[in-house]
This record gives C-alpha cells, sequence and structure tokens, in this order.
C-alpha cells in the first residue's frame, strides 16, 4: 500500500504537505508532527440507503435509554445513555474521569449487562484497588489491560459486552498505522474503528481521553467530529466539586451540566450547588455580594467577594480568581471614572467563593458593589441579590434569564434584588432598579 507523509497539526489534526510552524486552521505554534499514513482507502460504512421523509413523519418516540441512577450524570447524556452510541469523556489527567467511570460501569453491570473495561493506562491491580474503593465490584464486569486495538478487536468477538470501556485513547494504538501512540492519526484512526464496530455489534463504548489546560495533546479535539456525544469534566485538582458538562450530542442538548463532589469514596452528586457554595457564608463582613449564574441551564447561587487594601507599589495588584483579568480591568476603570474612586492606589483582590468560574457580564453589578463594600468598608444588605452588566459609561443593564435567576434566589430565602431599571421582571419579589451604577451604590449602601 502507498504510503503518504504529511505534517499533521497535533492540536486540530490539520494536514499540510510540509512542515509550518503556525497552524492556519487552528492557530497553534509549533504543533505539526510528521506522520507516514497509508494511502487513503474510502472508509465509508455499508449502508442502506435511506428514504427522505416528510418532516412531518420523523418518529418522536423516545430513545430507549440506559438510565444510571446517578441523575446528575443521566441528564448531561440527555435522559442516559443511548445504547450503541459512541461517547467521549474528556478532562484534565487526575480529574476523575477513570472513577466516575467505574461507578456508572458498575451500576450498569448491575443491570445485568456485561462490560468490558479496556485499561491502557493503569495495571489490572490499579484498576481493582479503585474498584474496591468505590465499591464496584459487579460479577458482570470485566477487564483487561491491552493496548492493540486489533488485540482488542479479537477479543470483543469473544466476549461481546454490551458496554465497552476505552481508557484511554491516547494510549491505545493500530498496528496498521505507522505513527506514534497518541498521535493524532493513532488516535483518530483507533477511534474510528471502534466507532464502526460499535454500530455493527451494537455495543455502547465510552472513550476516555485527556486534555491539557491548554486544550492540546493530540486528541479529543480531533475525536469530536467522529462521536456520537462529548462530555467534559471539569474544574480544579484542588476544589471539592467538579462540573460534567456536554459539548455535543446527538441525542440530547448540549446545555446541560452535571455537579459532582469527590470523596473518599467517588464521586458523589451535588443537587444543589447553590446551597453548598453559599453555605458557609459569612457575609456581614464587607466585601461581600451575592450574585446568580447560569450554568448550563442551571442558576447557581455565589458569593463574589473582593478585598481592597492599600498598595505600596507602582503598579498595584489587580488578582482574580474566577473573573477574567480583562473585565475587572475594565470595571475598575469604570468605578475609577464614573464614582471617582481612587482604586490606582489599591490592590484589588477578587474571589468566586467556593472557586466557580464566572464568565457572564451579568455578574458585573455584584463585583463592582463587592469592591465598593470592601473600599469603603460598608456591609451589602445580606439577603439582596445584584444582577446587572455594567456598560463603559456607567450605565446598568439587563441581564438574561431573570426570572430562573431569582427563583433560585427565592428558594434560597433571599428577599431582595437589585435590578437594571430596564429590566423586565413581573414576579413578587422586593425589587430595587437602578439606572446607572452611581445609582446602584446609593440605593444599596444608603440603608
Ligand atoms: P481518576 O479517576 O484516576 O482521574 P482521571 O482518570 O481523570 O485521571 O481520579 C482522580 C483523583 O481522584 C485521584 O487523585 C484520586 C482521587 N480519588 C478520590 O479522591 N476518591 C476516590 O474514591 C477515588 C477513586 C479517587
Ligand atoms: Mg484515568
Amino acid at each position: 500500500m502507498k504510503q503518504i507523509i504529511d505534517f499533521v497539526c497535533q492540536n486540530c489534526g490539520y494536514k499540510s504537505p510540509k512542515w509550518i510552524g503556525k497552524c492556519p486552521d487552528c492557530g497553534s505554534w509549533n504543533s505539526f508532527v510528521e506522520e507516514v499514513s497509508r494511502s487513503h482507502k474510502s472508509n465509508k460504512r455499508d449502508r442502506d440507503i435511506l428514504e427522505p421523509l416528510k418532516i412531518s413523519e420523523v418518529d418522536l418516540r423516545d430513545i430507549r435509554r440506559i438510565k444510571t441512577s446517578i441523575l446528575e450524570f443521566d441528564r448531561v447524556l440527555g435522559g442516559g445513555i443511548v445504547p450503541a452510541s459512541m461517547i467521549l469523556i474528556g478532562g484534565e489527567p487526575g480529574i476523575g474521569k477513570s472513577t466516575l467511570i467505574t461507578q456508572v460501569a458498575n451500576i450498569i453491570a448491575n443491570q445485568g449487562l456485561k462490560v468490558l473495561y479496556l485499561t491502557a493506562e493503569e495495571s489490572l491491580q490499579q484498576v481493582r484497588i479503585r474498584a474496591e474503593r468505590l465499591g464496584t465490584l459487579s460479577d458482570n464486569f470485566y477487564i483487561i489491560a491491552e493496548n492493540s486495538l486489533e488485540n482488542l478487536l479479537r477479543i470483543l468477538n469473544k466476549t461481546n459486552p454490551d458496554l465497552l470501556i476505552i481508557d484511554s485513547i491516547q494510549t491505545i494504538f493500530s498496528e496498521d498505522i505507522p505513527s506514534a501512540q497518541g498521535s493524532v492519526s493513532q488516535v483518530r484512526e483507533c477511534a474510528s474503528k471502534l466507532m464502526d464496530i460499535a454500530k455493527r455489534n451494537n455495543i455502547t463504548v465510552f472513550v476516555v481521553g485527556h486534555v491539557t489546560k491548554e486544550g492540546i495533546i493530540a486528541g479529543p479535539r480531533v475525536l469530536e467530529h467522529l462521536v456520537d456525544t462529548v462530555i467534559y469534566f471539569e474544574g480544579d485538582r484542588g476544589l471539592n466539586f467538579r462540573i460534567l458538562r456536554s459539548v455535543k450530542n446527538r441525542f440530547g442538548s448540549t446545555n446541560e451540566v452535571g455537579i459532582f463532589e469527590m470523596s473518599e469514596s467517588g464521586l458523589k452528586e451535588i443537587r444543589n450547588l447553590s446551597e453548598y457554595l453559599i453555605g458557609d457564608r459569612v457575609s456581614d463582613e464587607p466585601g461581600s455580594a451575592t450574585f446568580v449564574a447560569i450554568e448550563g441551564t442551571r442558576p447557581i447561587i455565589v458569593e463574589i467577594q473582593a478585598l481592597v487594601t492599600n498598595s505600596n507599589l507602582a503598579m498595584p495588584r489587580r488578582i482574580s480568581m474566577g473573573i477574567e483579568g480583562q473585565r475587572l480591568n475594565i470595571l475598575v476603570a469604570v468605578l475609577e471614572k464614573k464614582l471617582g474612586l481612587p482604586l490606582y492606589a489599591n490592590d484589588i483582590f477578587l474571589n468566586i467563593a467556593g472557586g466557580l468560574k464566572l464568565t457572564e457580564t451579568a455578574s458585573d453589578l455584584a463585583v463592582c458593589l463587592a469592591i465598593i463594600s470592601s473600599y469603603k468598608n460598608l456591609v451589602l444588605p445580606k439577603d439582596m441579590i445584584f444582577l446587572g452588566e455594567v456598560g463603559l459609561l456607567g450605565e446598568l443593564r439587563p441581564v438574561s434569564q431573570v426570572n430562573l435567576r431569582l427563583k433560585e434566589a427565592k428558594n434560597l430565602n433571599f428577599k431582595k434584588a437589585l435590578l437594571s431599571a430596564n429590566q423586565k421582571y413581573n414576579e413578587d419579589f422586593d425589587i430595587m432598579y437602578a439606572k446607572t451604577l452611581e445609582e446602584a451604590v446609593e440605593a444599596c449602601f444608603l440603608k
């Protein structure tokens, strides 16, 4: 068979006949590696030709799904696992992918389905020790340490499992491909062969893929197009809770998140993250403001903490955990210009208690008020929620999904909210409105 040498971007899979320093597709630097691939034979699957349907004839009956009784997990997948689908679980090393998948596998094995766990990374002993810790030693749970794809295919013919777990896709390789283990060609080829087998033999496949902080390392990014569902496990390793997020789902919404806590005996679901996050709040201190964030479709109440101190530095510090540094700089500039606060002489530290990361501008008002509260040493009302985007002119703008946010606040006994004067909100709640940041400050500090 003819061999073709290509240079392949290890980030996105872009191919070039010669080496280049910067990928024209994804923009990453120094990511091209020489790879030998076989001549491109067609890898089309034999499939029946389908007739087009009238849109009204599309079958809406729900697909039968395998439920795991881990509600946070089922929800992220759109209500359970779709049989014969291929699901990629991505995440940084050590985040808990193997733990989650072992727990899920055990539940499925206990339902009478046969599970085969292929470990290409850890030894059989390591996997057993983990399973003992998790109490997951079901009789239908089989395990094998193997990293050759060809051997796996032979094993599959003999074992015929209902669920196959590959941990991880970067550590198995196909002898047919000359490039190194973990390279884009290997990862892609192995995954597409597995996909083929899954569909043909009706096996559900979970594939674990490691991603680094920068999202580089050959693998998951290239696989996203191929598999049916992609879920990512996120969170800092030092942090207690983890977020499972669906980023692609052929059988459900991609707006869902599941929240877990890593405990002594595996991952536990957190049904109410708001309670978990604001449970140990001491908000009669200055520098604390409460906000309701939206993650996927879920409202989460968070405490934004600011600490403003005198600075001896020519360039005062702006340190922000959980909110983008650029956004903090913009808000500080607005506070200086529009409210006349001399913050250039202060260090500002900002933190989201619990370690959540906020990406919405809806938290601007709460961030600004937390800073002012710390600067002036004045406490904000404890039972009040602050929602609003702050513009460069100091104006306060409405936020999306205000009903959802304030319903969550009500459930947790918050009584009041401060919103933009342009915000439409009809429900019963004690609301104050402000047109500008200045009005907002007057409304909440002069009471
Ligand atoms: P692991 O699932 O091996 O992560 P990944 O497969 O994503 O690399 O587990 C990650 C960490 O979780 C590991 O440092 C040990 C810890 N852990 C617990 O705290 N409790 C447990 O019950 C288990 C099994 C692991
Ligand atoms: Mg692992």
